[in-house]
C-alpha cells in the first residue's frame, strides 16, 4: 500500500500515542514468569508486541486482551511449555534477543526466528554470553537466526557488553534470573532501563552500581497491575511535524518520559525547538508527561557518543528535522543504526538525497546540511516503520507529494500513524 502525502498548512490538536513499545514486550515477558494474573493497560498496539504475545501463547501463556486491558497468566519462573513449532517473532529484534534470554532458562529445546530483516540482524551478541551461562544455542553461521536454544541450568556470569544495546543487556538479565547467584552486566554508555524498573516492581532483586546492573537468581515474581506510557519514539514524529510547520500548536498526552529515553528532547532544545514538557507523574516506576510542540527556527547540532544510545530511535526523525536546521548536522558514532530494521543510515541518506536534501552518509554517521527546501519524491521505507513515519512528516514540508511506498510498514510500532497524522494535519 502506497501512501500519498501532501505538503500542511499546520499540525495542530491534542493526541495521545499508543503504549511504548519496549515496555509493552516487558510487561508481557516478565508477566508470563510472575505467579498470577498481570494486567496492563495502554499496551503497544503494533505488530511487534502482539509477535511476543504470540510466542508467549505459544509457550503455553495464556495472553488475551479486552477493550484497553491485556491480562497476562503468569505461571512463574519455569512456567513456559516446549514450543510446538518454531517461535517467529516476525519483525521485532526486542521479541527475538529477550525472548531467547528466558527459553535458554528453560529445560527444553525451541527454535525462534523472524522475517527477513530479522535474519539479517547480528545475533552474536545474545548467542556469546547465553553459552557462557550454559546454554547450548546454535545459530546460522554462527551469527544469525534461526536461533536452536537447548536451554536450562544456567549459571551467572559478570558480563562487559562490547555494544551499548538495551536488548543484549535486557536478554542477560532475563536469563540471570534463573541463574543461581548474580548476574552482573556492564555497560559502555548507558541504554534505556525499563527491564530493570519492571523487573523491580516484579519483586526481582535488582541492583545498579555505576555502569554495572546486576540480577539475583533464582528470582520469585509477583503478578502486577500496570500502566504502559505513551510512546517517547512514536510522539517524536508528530513533534517534529509541529516544529517544522508554521503555526502549529501540538499537545501530546500522557509521554514516557524516562530519562535513559528522553535525550531527544534535550537535542531537540538545543536545536532550538519549543518544545515544553509539563504535567510530570510516576506510574508504576516510569515517568509521565504531556507534551506540547510548537513551530521553531532550528540550527544544526552535534550529536554522538553516549547520546546514540539513548535517542538510537529518534535518529531518522532527527535526521528529517536536520534538513530544515540552520548550518550543519554531524550524526556520529552511530554504526549501530546499520543494523536495525534496516541499514538505516543508507536509508536516510538514500531517501533525503531523493527528495533533495545535502547528506554525506559515513560509515558511522551522517553529515547534513541545512537547510534545505525538500521536494517530494517516492520514499523507499525499506520495510522500516521508522523510515515509513520519519518521511511522512518529510513529505509535509516538501513542494509537491511524496509517495511513501509499502506505507502499511508502519504497523510494525504504531497501528493507525496515517490516521493520527490525518487527524492533527490542516491542508
Ligand atoms: C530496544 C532497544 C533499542 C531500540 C529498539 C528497542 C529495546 O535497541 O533500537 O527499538 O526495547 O530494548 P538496542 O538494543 O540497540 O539498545
Amino acid at each position: 500500500m502506497n501512501r500519498v502525502i501532501a505538503p500542511a498548512r499546520k499540525i495542530s490538536g491534542t493526541i495521545k500515542v499508543p503504549g511504548d513499545k519496549s515496555i509493552s514486550h516487558r510487561a508481557l515477558m516478565v508477566g508470563a514468569l510472575a505467579e498470577g494474573i498481570t494486567e496492563i493497560e495502554n499496551l503497544a498496539n503494533g505488530q511487534d508486541v502482539q509477535s511476543t504475545a504470540a510466542c508467549l501463547r505459544e509457550l503455553g501463556i495464556k495472553v488475551e486482551t479486552h477493550q484497553h486491558k491485556t491480562c497476562v497468566h503468569g505461571k512463574g519462573l519455569y512456567g513456559f511449555r516446549p514450543p510446538a513449532a518454531i517461535l517467529d517473532v516476525r519483525n521485532s529484534g526486542t521479541t527475538i534477543r529477550l525472548l531467547s534470554g528466558l527459553l535458554a532458562g528453560h529445560p527444553f529445546v525451541s527454535t525462534i526466528t523472524g522475517d527477513d530483516s530479522i535474519q539479517r540482524r547480528p545475533m552474536s551478541r545474545i548467542v556469546q554470553p547465553l553459552r557462557s551461562m550454559g546454554a547450548r544455542i546454535q545459530a546460522r553461521n554462527d551469527e544469525y537466526a534461526p536461533l536452536e536454544i537447548h536451554g536450562g541450568n544456567l549459571q551467572p556470569i559478570h558480563y562487559a557488553l562490547p555494544v551499548a544495546s538495551a536488548q543484549v543487556k535486557s536478554c542477560l538479565l532475563f536469563a540471570g534470573l534463573f541463574a543461581e547467584g548474580v548476574t552482573e552486566i556492564s555497560e559502555p554508555s548507558p541504554t534505556r532501563d525499563h527491564s530493570e524498573r519492571l523487573l523491580q516492581i516484579f519483586g526481582a532483586r535488582i541492583e545498579k552500581n555505576g555502569p554495572t546492573v546486576s540480577v539475583h537468581g533464582p528470582a520469585k515474581l509477583t503478578a502486577q497491575s500496570l500502566f504502559v506510557p505513551g510512546d517517547l519514539s512514536s510522539a517524536a514524529f508528530f513533534m517534529a511535524a509541529a516544529v517544522l510547520i508554521n503555526e502549529s500548536q501540538l499537545r501530546i498526552e500522557g509521554v514516557g518520559m524516562n530519562p535513559t529515553r528522553s535525550a531527544l528532547i534535550a537535542v531537540l532544545n538545543e536545536m532550538g525547538a519549543d518544545i515544553d514538557i509539563l504535567n510530570f507523574s510516576t506510574v508504576n516506576n516510569e515517568c509521565i508527561a504531556d507534551v506540547i510542540a510548537r513551530p521553531s527556527k532550528l540550527k544544526g547540532i552535534r550529536i554522538s557518543g553516549a547520546w546514540i544510545p539513548q535517542l538510537i530511535d529518534e535518529i531518522p526523525i532527527l535526521a528529517v528535522l536536520a534538513t530544515q536546521a540552520e548550518g550543519i548536522t554531524e550524526i556520529r558514532d552511530a554504526k549501530e543504526l546499520r543494523f536495525k530494521e534496516s541499514d538505516r543510515l543508507h536509508a536516510l541518506a538514500y531517501n533525503l538525497t531523493n527528495m533533495g536534501a545535502r547528506v554525506e552518509e559515513r560509515e558511522e554517521g551522517l553529515t547534513i546540511f541545512g537547510p534545505v527546501k525538500l521536494k517530494g519524491a517516492k520514499i523507499d521505507p525499506f520495510n522500516d516503520h521508522r523510515m515509513a513515519m520519519a518521511f511522512s512528516v518529510a513529505g509535509l514540508i516538501a513542494d509537491g507529494e511524496t509517495n511513501i511506498q509499502n506505507a502499511e510498514c508502519a504497523e510494525v510500532s504504531f497501528s493507525g500513524f496515517f490516521e493520527t497524522l490525518q487527524e492533527v494535519t490542516c491542508v
